[in-house]
This record gives structure tokens, sequence and C-alpha cells, in this order.
């Protein structure tokens, strides 16, 4: 798997978000995407997306261009923002979980993964009731029922304990060893603390820089 972004330019209507982002990635890698509140990242993510329609000779998948990409099981999402996260009828986890993935999928797959997130006790708890982070972790395991090559994670802004928080990054440093290509936005300080690969950082007034760990490959666009 490749990903080949080609000076990616996107703005909202007149409001540019984004100019000349180019960055490659392959499979394996753990990309981290920093910046502020506002900077571009969860815009960038739905470029990478499809979600945000770029022109083509953007963005490539494994050298398919972005408008003609149709293997989108290839990627897992969580998105950012479920606060506001309500079913209209009463649903476990367990159920939740069962309708929501595009593979067949078995249930000792799906209690497999629930343990792994630590949230196996839940599996019988009505969606509506639970917290943020324990909804993030729902959402990571469903993104991961179709067996993602790569996982994209828009961290939630919604305050996750301290404990919560380095169960997530010990949870995401586990998936990247078991070869899943992450892609994991923040803008919060921790990233000392995560063994990534890559770091994107989006500074909010259209430059970004790009750098592998330990190298800078480019710097200052615009
Ligand atoms: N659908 C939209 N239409 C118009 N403007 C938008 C839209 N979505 C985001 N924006 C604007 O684009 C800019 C970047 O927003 P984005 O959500 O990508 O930032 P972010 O880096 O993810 O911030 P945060 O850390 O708060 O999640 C902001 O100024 C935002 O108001
Ligand atoms: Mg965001």
């Amino acid at each position: 798997m490749q990903i080949n972004i080609n000076n990616l330019s996107f703005a909202y209507g007149t409001k540019t978000i984004i100019t000349n982002l180019s960055l490659s990635l392959n499979s394996g890698d753990y990309l981290v995407v920093r910046g502020k509140n506002g900077s571009g990242k969860s815009t960038f993510i739905k470029c990478l997306l499809g979600f945000n329609q770029v022109k083509s000779g953007m963005i490539f998948f494994d050298k398919v261009d972005i408008t003609e990409f149709k293997s989108w099981t290839k990627f897992g999402y969580v998105s950012q923002n479920f606060d506001d996260f309500n079913y209209e009828f009463p649903l476990t986890v367990g159920e939740l979980l069962q309708i929501s993935s595009l593979k067949k999928t078995d249930e000792s797959t799906r209690l497999k993964l629930l343990e792994k997130m630590g949230i196996f006790d839940i599996i019988n708890q009505n969606i509506n009731s639970l917290s943020g982070g324990q909804l993030q972790r729902v959402f990571i395991v469903r993104a991961m029922l179709n067996n993602p090559e790569v996982l994209i994670l828009d961290e939630p802004t919604a305050s996750i304990d301290k404990q919560n928080k380095e169960f997530f990054y010990d949870t995401v440093e586990e998936l990247h060893q078991l070869g899943i290509t992450i892609v994991l936005i923040t803008h919060t300080d921790d990233i000392e603390r995560l063994n990534y690969t890559h770091l994107l950082s989006m500074y909010g007034d259209l430059t970004t820089t790009f750098e592998e760990r330990g190298v800078e490959i480019s710097g200052g666009v615009l």
C-alpha cells in the first residue's frame, strides 16, 4: 500500500485551508498529523478519504487517483465528532458491531477485538449510555472489523482522561505493531509519547512541514 499526495490544495468556497501539501506513505508507516485547533487536520483527512472533493492528480492510493478509487474498505476511519452521537432506538454495543461490518465477521473476531480494546464488559450495554472514551473504543473496533490496511483516527477533542489516553496510545501502538498503517490526528503535545514514523505539522497559516522521524524531508511550504 502506498499513499502519494502531490501538491494538495483545498478550499471551502473561497476559504483556503490547504496549499501545496505533498507527502508519501508506505505500508506500516505511522503518521501523526499535528496542529492547533482549526489548522486543517480534519479537513486534510476528509480530503484523503474522499469526503472533501479534490481535483484529480493530487491524491493517489497505490497509483490510483482518489477520484477513481474504489477500494474504500482498505480504510478504517474513526471520526472526530461523535459527542452528539445517538441512536434513535436502543442498540447494544454487540448489536451495533454485528450490523456495522461490511465483510462477514464471526462473533469470535468481534469478541477478540472488544477484549483487545478493553471494552468486553460493555458488549450488552446500550450504545447511547456510553462515555466518550468508551464510544471511541467501540468505533475503533468497528473500524477494525473490515481488516483495514490503513487506520485513520481523528482524535476527539472531548476530554478523555489521562489513563484512557495512555490506553488509547498503547492500543494504537499495538495495532501498528500488527502491520497496520496508522494516521493519527492530534492537537495536543503528546507526540513525544508516540512511536510515529512520520510527522505532518500544520501551522494554521497554510504552512506545513512533513518529516520522517529523524530526517527532514521537506519543509516550509508556501
Ligand atoms: N464544512 C466546512 N465548511 C466551511 N469551513 C469549514 C468546514 N469544515 C471546517 N471548516 C473550517 O476549516 C478550518 C479547518 O478546520 P478543521 O476542522 O480541518 O481543523 P482541525 O485542525 O481539525 O481543528 P480541531 O483541532 O479543532 O479539530 C477551520 O477554520 C474551520 O472553521
Ligand atoms: Mg479536527
